[in-house]
């Protein structure tokens, strides 16, 4: 079996860990008990790309259960728990020295080339197969097949002369050394895959674009939009998760700091949420109108970044924007400012801005920590802020991410996804959709009981009056929650 992770005997540590993990995952146990006989994904090759960590491979291991063949890598350079990739490499009939899981290439702390070399990795597999299936988590591996067959089109030294970034430099010269490699592959790859589940705001927005340009080359399900995805892993998990990544990463006393949160759509609102709960001041700062008002009437103080720059201790980005938190911007932060960001790409805060900065200094304080100061403008001492893995989303960086309970809503849609995708293939011309609103009811069913949860039933009478069936949906399509 080929796979590259840090550590193959952290596995042991993954491995219980994962059991652990699973006993708060009851939709993803669900699955298991529900396809483990029948296999719905028999004869689907995944290419997985998100986050490698303890709640993923509990994830992967029920899609191996329902029958599929599967491949993973990371979808940020730092999010990988390295005991979990080697659980899952390892897997659970395997050893050490002879393992038996599934192939994994992540590790915590990738470069930008790696990364890129990993996500290659999951569609290709052994004896010249492909992968006929992509799950994805902000869409990278997505667009690594667009870009790839574009490149194989057009040629890719254009666009390595125009790239605008590092990292599409290093993108285009990725598919730039596969092409040289074997010109034909990524349209063969293309026309192998039935579809895409995506996970994230951030990715879905890549796929409506491509809809939308007519550029997209197979369907995909809009699993973020699911509401028991969204509005529970989202806010919910981000509510846990943003706390932990502050706290691990500099142990600060939150209460009486005076927090910004850049954005309250619903990562926003969980993350504004947590910030009060510690006894933080959260202000809020948006360009919708409609989220401001929410914001200013779930009590908080509405402003611009510039506006409370002089006195915000704690600044998070949660937006999936860009340049939300500017170069300029970081120059007139409070000493000591923490800055950091939890949507799910770095150019959130202009790290780029940042690094070339002339006169800057860089102090790496731990793993994702840096401390970085300003020279002097003139007038006094420039100011130092530190900033949380790298601008990158802090709550996978600094922390573990999501509690398992959360991420088995979202991955419980993600499988049933996958199923929906792999076995009604023709009912899903290219496009974007929605899972049913049954299956969302669903995914909530089977998670209230592990919660204590006794749910009211209708009677017969009271569905006729509303107009709905006894056993569900119960909302329309366009009920908001
Ligand atoms: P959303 O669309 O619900 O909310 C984003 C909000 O930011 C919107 O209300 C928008 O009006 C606002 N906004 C946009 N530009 C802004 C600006 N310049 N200043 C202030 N506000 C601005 O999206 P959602 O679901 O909250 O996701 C946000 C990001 O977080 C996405 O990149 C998503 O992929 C990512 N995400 C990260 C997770 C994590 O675990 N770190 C979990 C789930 C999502």
């Amino acid at each position: 079996m080929d796979f590259k992770v840090a550590d193959l005997s952290l596995a042991d540590y993954g491995r219980t860990e994962i059991g652990l993990a699973e006993h708060e995952m009851p939709g993803l146990m669900a699955m298991r008990e529900r396809y483990g006989d029948s296999k719905p994904l028999a004869g689907a090759r995944i290419a997985g790309s998100l986050h490698m960590t303890i709640q993923t491979a509990v994830l992967i291991e029920t899609l191996v259960d329902l029958g599929a063949e599967v491949r993973w890598a990371s979808c940020n350079i730092f999010s990988t728990q390295d005991h979990a990739a080697a659980a899952v490499v390892v897997g659970r009939e395997g050893t050490v020295e002879n393992p038996q899981g599934v192939p994994v290439f992540a590790w915590k702390g990738e470069s930008l080339e790696e990364y890129w070399w990993c996500t290659q990795q999951i569609l290709q597999w052994p004896e010249g197969a492909f992968a006929n299936m992509i799950l994805d988590d902000g869409g990278d591996a997505t667009m690594l097949v667009h870009l790839g067959v574009d490149a194989e089109k057009t040629g890719v030294a254009p666009a390595l002369d125009s790239a605008k970034s590092v990292e599409q430099r290093v993108v285009f010269q990725v598919l730039h050394d596969s092409l040289a490699a074997d010109g034909s592959r990524w349209t063969t790859i293309a026309n192998e895959i039935k579809g895409v589940t995506e996970e994230t705001t951030t990715g879905v927005l890549r796929l409506y674009d491509m809809m939308r340009e007519g550029s997209l080359l197979f369907p995909g399900i809009n699993v973020n939009d699911s509401v028991t995805k969204s509005k529970f892993d989202n806010k919910y998990g981000c509510r846990h998760s943003l706390i932990d990544g502050i706290n691990r990463a500099t142990d600060v006393l939150i209460g009486g700091k005076v927090a910004v949160v850049c954005g309250y759509g619903d990562v926003g609102k969980g993350c504004a949420e947590s910030l009060r709960g510690q006894g933080a001041r959260v202000i809020v700062t948006e360009i919708d109108p409609i989220c401001a008002l929410q914001a200013a009437m779930d009590g908080y103080q509405v402003s611009t970044l510039d506006e409370v720059l002089p006195v915000a201790d704690i600044i998070i980005t949660a937006t999936g924007n860009m340049n939300v938190v500017t170069v300029e911007q970081m120059q007139r932060m409070k000493f000591q400012a923490i800055v950091a960001n939890i949507g799910h790409f770095d150019n959130e805060i202009d790290m780029a801005g940042l690094e070339n900065f002339p006169g800057v200094v860089r102090k790496n304080v731990k793993p994702q920590v840096d401390v970085w100061t300003f020279p002097s403008n003139g007038k006094g001492a420039g100011t130092t802020i530190i900033v949380l893995s790298e601008g990158r989303l802090m709550n996978l960086g600094n922390a573990t991410g999501h509690p398992s309970f959360v991420m088995s809503n979202s991955f419980t849609n993600q499988v049933l996804a996958q199923i929906e995708l792999f076995t009604k293939t023709d009912e899903y011309p290219t496009g974007v959709y929605v899972l049913p609103k049954h299956l969302d009811e669903e995914v909530a069913r089977l998670h209230l009981s592990a919660l204590g949860v006794s749910l009211t039933e209708l009677t017969a009478d009271q569905a006729a009056y509303l107009g709905v069936p006894v056993s569900g949906p119960y909302k329309s399509d366009h009920y908001r929650y």
